[in-house]
């Protein structure tokens, strides 16, 4: 009798244990997953953060763009500016003249009168600016006269500016 009751304990301790040890596996094999996920949630978390910094600064590749760009279908959108921009030289319409226009001094057609947004921004029309302000003149230079709602797509900027820098031959 008392040898089947220490076996029963035996047998009862012997469980517990066994149960203690699987809860603590369990308990252990969670917690590194519980980690794993953590850290893995942590990280994805993170790239979507860079992205959508990226995303909002409205950063495009210009480089990248301007590598692919097509004069060719340049010629296409150039006809909305031809409204009011000349290519010749010296030719000012409602807008002043592009010849030249990329690389050239932003505001700097001497007799042309530009609005006081536009002549007060400094630097050049490099490929930057010039994203910049076909994307949405009014958003660009607030206070612009050029009335021209602006080119959303970055392919078709790159292929303007092309056309531009080609002189429209
Ligand atoms: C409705 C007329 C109009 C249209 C259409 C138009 N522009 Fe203009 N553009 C202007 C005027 C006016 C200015 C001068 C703006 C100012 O002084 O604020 C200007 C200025 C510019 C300038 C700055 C030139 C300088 O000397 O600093 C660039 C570059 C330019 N336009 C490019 C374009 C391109 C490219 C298109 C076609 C995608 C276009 N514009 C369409 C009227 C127009």
């Amino acid at each position: 009798m008392v040898q089947m009751n220490t076996m029963e304990l035996t047998k009862i301790v012997g469980a517990a244990c066994g149960s203690l040890l699987i809860f603590m596996l369990i308990g252990f094999f969670g917690e590194s997953i519980y980690t794993v996920d953590r850290g893995a949630q942590a990280y994805v978390i993170e790239v979507a953060e860079g992205e959508g910094g990226e995303a909002e600064a409205g950063s495009v590749d210009v480089e990248a763009l301007m590598a692919e760009a097509d004069p060719g279908a340049g010629a296409t959108i150039w006809r909305r500016c031809a409204a009011c921009h000349s290519l010749d030289e010296g030719v000012n319409m409602t807008g002043p003249s592009l010849a030249g226009v990329v690389g050239r001094d932003i505001a700097s057609i001497d007799g042309f009168s530009y609005s006081s947004a536009l002549s007060s921004l400094d630097g050049s029309w490099d490929y930057e600016h010039l994203f910049g302000f076909l994307e949405n003149p009014r958003g660009y230079a607030p206070g612009t006269t050029m009335i021209f709602a602006g080119l959303p797509s970055p392919e078709d900027r790159a292929n303007i500016i092309a056309y531009l820098e080609s002189g429209g031959s």
